[in-house]
């Protein structure tokens, strides 16, 4: 039997799980959702989803890839038959948004050559919507936007050449080039944001804690929701990323490691972010209040006017932030093509190089569609439902489904606790057990109680039936439909119980 592709360092491992978890949801997402959160009060939640269910999911994760030795399909599967289509399901949501995700790598590239040009003008968002996107109405594809298409086959080429050369060779190498590249980036931006008049402004509005806040459901809700998309948990990356461990390797240690080093970036990016927007609003005599925004609208619209604002070297710092979005997508991007492509090479006895071919070719073909003129709306309702309805309900069904049904936690704790420096205990099973499903359930509830309640962005409901609904519960589907294939070769080539 072809033995199972390995990291070859722990180094490399850990670079890759950061480089996956270290995506453009640290930089856009979590500046904005902490201000919006309680501020410096928001920290408290945040550190508790991060110790009660983000590290406690990643362990599971983590220990299930290195128990099970498969992608998360053939992972799941192997702990219970019916557990299969989870794995696929959450390999199917992967492959959504990896179709979306690499055209915003693809603008961030345009921008970066645009920041050392000041192609954008004075006003950055009626560029932005206009010049750059020739923005259609929802649902209208209105032609091709030629513009992309170049730097979007450049994301495709790097991901699926990185790809098709392999784990340790491929996957490894590249994040030992991009994540510490990503951090030098990243320091500076954030140095130079520090030494800008009205940073302090920015970071005292951001850390001004609002202790009213703790008492708000809905501030706990989005410290978990940001904890499990910022590890990049129930996307099936960490299972298939811990399947490439050597036997020996420390699990637990690991998972630490992965999840401070992630909200770590997290925070840095909030100071960096919020230093910035004190200078603007100086600049520009309105309150930090006024200036902030996440998404899409940071990135592309607040930030250009920043550099617009900057005294010297302007472009420079433009550049190094959009090559920093670059590279933060790019990791990740490759983590989550990764999952379809081991699934898929699996399932169907292919060699990486032509699941790659596949796999990626799709996901590049189906990227198009958000390179159209109406692209933004496509990309904004399908990320917003696969978020909503895919990663949080899969996670749900995850962990219901090892701790409850498959009742498997006490196995997976003996298997981790043989490998791993500290050790689980009865804390890490209530935190799976009881606290996450508890939180994923509520926080359901409430996305779909906002969502009955009005149509997202105002959309037409139509186009959200099709793009949002359709598209997350289609990815269960295309899920179910894949384990409808027996697995050519099942048997562990490492026997379960060996350690
Ligand atoms: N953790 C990633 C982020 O913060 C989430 C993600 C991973 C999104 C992989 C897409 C692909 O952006």
């Amino acid at each position: 039997m072809e033995k199972r592709s390995q990291w070859g360092t722990r180094v490399g491992f850990l670079l890759a799980a950061m480089g996956s978890a270290i995506g453009l949801g640290n930089i856009w997402r979590f500046p904005a959702t902490a201000y919006e959160n309680g501020g410096g009060a928001f920290f408290l939640p945040y550190l508790f989803a991060l110790l009660t269910a983000g590290i406690p999911l990643l362990i599971m994760e983590y220990t299930i890839g290195h128990k099970y030795r498969g992608s998360a399909p053939k992972s799941l599967g192997r702990m219970r038959k019916g557990f299969e289509w989870i794995g696929w399901w959450q390999v199917a949501i992967s492959f959504i948004i990896s179709t979306y995700y690499a055209v915003i790598i693809a603008w961030a590239i345009l921008y970066a050559g645009y920041a050392l040009n000041g192609a954008w003008g004075d006003d950055t968002t009626s560029f932005f919507v206009g010049d750059f996107l020739n923005v259609t109405e929802p649902g209208v594809v209105g032609g091709m936007n030629m513009k992309i298409l170049i730097p979007l086959a450049i994301v495709w080429l790097i991901t699926l050449t990185v790809l098709g050369i392999g784990v340790k060779k491929g996957i490894e190498v590249a994040n030992k080039i991009f994540i510490p590249t990503l951090v030098v980036l990243f320091l500076i931006i954030v140095v130079r944001a520090l030494t800008l008049d009205g940073a302090v402004d920015g970071l005292q509005a951001f850390f001004q804690p609002n202790w009213d806040a703790i008492g708000d459901p809905g501030v706990w809700v989005a410290a978990y929701g940001q904890i499990f998309f910022s590890l990049s948990i129930a996307f099936a990356i960490m299972i298939t990323y811990s399947s490439y461990l050597p036997k020996k390797s420390d699990i637990t240690n690991n998972a630490f490691i992965t999840g401070f080093a992630n909200s770590s970036f997290e925070l840095l990016a909030g100071i960096g972010v919020f230093a910035a927007l004190g200078f603007m609003a100086l600049q520009t005599n309105q309150g930090v209040t006024d200036v902030v925004d996440g998404g899409i609208g940071l990135a592309f619209m607040v930030f250009p006017q920043i550099i617009n604002e900057m005294p010297v070297l302007s472009g420079v710092f433009g550049f190094l932030f959009f090559a920093s979005l670059v590279l933060a997508g790019l990791s990740s991007l490759i983590s989550i093509t990764e999952t379809y492509v081991a699934g898929v090479a699996e399932k169907f006895n292919l060699s990486r190089v032509t699941a790659v071919a596949i796999g990626g070719g799709l996901s590049a073909i189906i990227s198009l569609l958000y390179a159209s003129n109406g692209g933004l709306f496509f990309l904004d309702t399908v990320d917003h439902f696969i978020n909503s309805y895919g990663v949080a309900l899969a996670g749900l069904f995850e962990v219901v489904a090892v701790a409850w049904f498959a009742k498997e936690l006490k196995n997976l704790q003996a298997h981790a606790n043989s490998l791993s420096d500290i050790m689980l205990g009865a804390w890490w099973r209530v935190c799976l057990a009881w606290i996450t499903p508890v939180v994923l359930g509520y926080m359901l509830l409430q996305n779909l109680r906002v969502e009955l309640m009005e149509n997202y962005e105002g959309y037409p409901i139509e186009f959200l039936f099709y793009f949002g609904w359709v598209v997350a519960i289609g990815a269960m589907f295309v899920g179910a439909l894949m384990t409808v294939r027996k697995w050519p070769n099942n048997e562990l080539e490492m026997p379960i119980d060996s350690k």
